[in-house]
């Protein structure tokens, strides 16, 4: 059996609310990265600068919608596992969420927990908690952009197991997720794929301006692929999934082992 898989990001500038035009931007794109896992941006369906609750109405789709059928198109066209941001509906309430599906097979949701800004005015926090999805002996876990500067997400996912952390994002601070985000790859000793949007909105008095700078981080906290500030690209890199099973940093300290939980506990209090 190989260890060898290829991870991957698509970037790109989705346009708001031009749907259809963003889903075949992204199955166009999609179809250059390598068969292996393949991450696109948060809400890369509708664009990301909401102006009012009746948009989110009009924009979030259900899984069974067209958005979810383009992610299991993408998944089925490239052979791949494919994680993606997009609105998602259910019933009355709407979420910030991201599909994993591979080769045409729905896998699930993961639903962002921590909303950032003016999400908190039309989303619901998500209600599904972390998991961790097992595709073909792989261990994806999935956070949205924002889950990053909380420690305890990556934590959580990778102590359930997760290997490759699947990171859909629209990051408007400049490359301070980035720079973060390995640390999260080495103090979890995981793959992270952080696939940002690029461009810019202007809507609603605000002005959000992307910053790109997707890439793919190693345990090791090498990163190991990257996209330009402003590049529509995909990127693929192949990897040895064994490296994030083992969790010995030098010699004899074992990361996950080795934490002292008793005097973390406030971390499970209320603050
Ligand atoms: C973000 O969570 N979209 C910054």
């Amino acid at each position: 059996m190989t260890n060898r898989l290829n991870l991957s990001f698509v970037q790109f500038a989705p346009e708001f609310g031009e749907v259809e035009r963003n889903l075949k931007t992204a199955f166009r794109l999609s179809s250059r990265a390598k068969e292996g896992i393949i991450v696109l941006p948060e809400l890369f369906n509708t664009g990301y600068a909401f102006n009012g609750i009746d948009e989110v109405k009009h924009l979030a789709e259900p899984i069974g919608g067209r958005t979810s059928d383009t992610i299991l198109d993408i998944s089925r066209k490239t052979k791949s596992t494919v994680v993606a941001g997009f609105a998602e509906r259910d019933g009355k309430k709407f979420y910030n969420s991201a599909m994993i599906a591979s080769q045409g097979k729905f896998i699930g949701i993961y639903r962002k927990l921590h909303l950032f800004y003016r999400e908190k005015m039309w989303f619901s926090p998500g209600n599904m908690g972390l998991q961790v999805f097992d595709v073909n002996g792989i261990k994806v876990g999935i956070m949205i952009c924002f889950d990053w500067i909380f420690p305890e997400v990556a934590r959580t996912l990778a102590l359930k197991g997760a290997v490759v952390i699947a990171h859909p994002s629209n990051l408007i601070l400049k490359g301070l997720c980035q720079q973060v985000m390995l640390a999260r790859s080495i103090e979890n000793r995981v793959f992270t794929i952080t696939a940002n949007r690029i461009g810019v909105e202007r809507r609603g008095g605000e002005i959000f301006r992307y910053t790109g700078l997707s890439q793919i981080v190693n345990p090791q906290m090498d990163i190991i692929a990257r996209a330009g500030v402003r590049q529509e690209v995909v990127k693929s890199v192949t990897v040895d999934i064994e490296d994030a099973e083992n969790k010995i940093v030098f010699k004899k300290n074992d990361l996950f082992l080795e934490r002292r939980i008793d005097d973390y506990s406030m971390i499970l209090e209320k603050y």
